[in-house]
Formats: C-alpha cells, structure tokens, sequence
C-alpha cells in the first residue's frame, strides 16, 4: 500500500517535522511505501487565485500545481495530515493546499446542488495534530469539538473520504516523558490495518496512550 504524507511547518528540526519522519520511517518498515509531501520545503503556494475560481468555476482545469498534488493523491491508498494547531486548525499553507487541491470536479461536483456527488470514498484520512495548549482546555472550550466539525465533518465527509483518525498528541509541551514518537510508530505501523480503529479525535495524551 502507498500512503502519502503531508507535513506543515516551516522548521524541519521541529516536532512536528520529527513526527512526520517518524511516521514515515514506521509505515515504510510495514512493508509500505511513502510519498513524503513537505509543503514548506517544497514551497506550494496556498493563495487561492485567479486560475483557481476558473478551475472552481469548472472553466479551465487546475492550475498545473494544483494537478501535480491531485496526482500524487490519485497514487495514494491513505492521506496523512501532520500539523501544529494553529489557532484551533491547521496552519493556513495546510488549508491552502486543501482549498486548491480539493477542488470542485475532482473531489467532489456540485454541478447539480440538489445532490453533491462525493468523489473521495477511496481515500482514507489520517490526521495528526500537535497542540501547545492542554488537553483540559480542549476540552474547556470545546476545540475539540469544533475541530471535529469543521476539519472532519465540514472537509473530508464534504468529499466522501473516511476519517480514520484525528489524533492530538497532547503533551509536547509538558516535557513529562511522554513518547509520543512512540504513540506515532505504533500508528505508522497499523495505518493499513484491515480494522482500522473506528474513527476518533482523541485526546491523546501518553498516560492515555
Ligand atoms: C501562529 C501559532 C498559533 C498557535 N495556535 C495554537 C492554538 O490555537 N492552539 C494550540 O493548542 N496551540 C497553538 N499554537 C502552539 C503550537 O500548536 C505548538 O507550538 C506546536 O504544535 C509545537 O509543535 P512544533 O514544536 O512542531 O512547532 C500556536 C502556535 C503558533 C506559532
């Protein structure tokens, strides 16, 4: 199986960019291959543009970066989204990579708005998020939640595609001796399961975990 994982942050020294490898090197050692997106480092540009409401519009197709990431999902049996929470959802290079590369006619077509026709059913999604803020204020203001809302229910199930997990690893922050590199090996490992866990948001913390 091939997964594709894409990576938001701009330090690759940092932990997200480790869980990243992490989770690659995981899924690889499965007996799996990996296509490794680093938006970044490959500088994808998330402006939404003039190009993108013609492709939008259904006048002209994708621009030709925009095709070039389709393409590279059209190759993978899961999507990985590895992000830091900024402001209580992905890092805005990350949503601009969806708002461009999950366009209207190739994951979804609203041509008849009485009946939106779903095109990503295939695509199993795996997200992983790093927060700074605790999982007690998660839970407090119900980011949690509204995380699950917007990202889970309001993108992926928009387009079909099965959310398998929507992990938060609670805990960077705390420098407790939390192995979360070891939570996101074992994840890597499993992320082509037959029985994949049923979808969840956990709150995940090591002592959870
Ligand atoms: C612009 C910005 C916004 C952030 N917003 C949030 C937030 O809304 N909630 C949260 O838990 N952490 C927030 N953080 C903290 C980051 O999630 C945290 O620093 C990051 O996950 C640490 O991972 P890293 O070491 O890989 O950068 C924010 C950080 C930045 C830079």
């Amino acid at each position: 199986m091939h997964a594709l994982i894409v990576v938001s942050h701009p330090d690759t020294r940092s932990m997200t960019s480790s869980v990243a490898r992490a989770l690659a090197d995981s899924v690889e050692k499965a007996g799996h291959t990996v296509e490794f997106a680093d938006l970044a480092e490959e500088e994808f540009d998330p402006r939404f543009r003039q190009a993108d409401v013609e492709a939008h519009l259904l006048k002209s197709p994708p621009p030709r970066d925009v095709r070039a990431e389709q393409e590279r999902l059209e190759r993978a049996d899961a999507l990985v989204l590895i992000y830091p929470v900024y402001w209580w959802s992905m890092p805005g290079l990350m949503k601009g990579w969806i708002d461009r590369v999950f366009s209207n006619g190739w994951a979804y077509d609203d041509s008849d708005p009485s009946r939106i026709v779903k095109k990503l059913g295939h695509l199993p999604i795996h997200l992983i998020a790093l927060p700074g803020a605790s999982e007690r204020t998660y839970l407090r203001h119900g980011y949690l939640d509204a995380m699950k809302t917007q990202i889970d229910h309001g993108i992926f199930d928009y387009c079909g595609a099965p959310v398998v997990r929507h992990e938060l690893l609670f805990g960077i922050a705390d420098d407790d001796g939390t192995d979360l590199l070891g939570i996101v090996r074992s994840i890597g490992a499993g992320l082509f399961d037959r029985e994949p866990r049923r979808q969840q948001m956990t709150a995940h913390s090591a002592r959870a975990g």
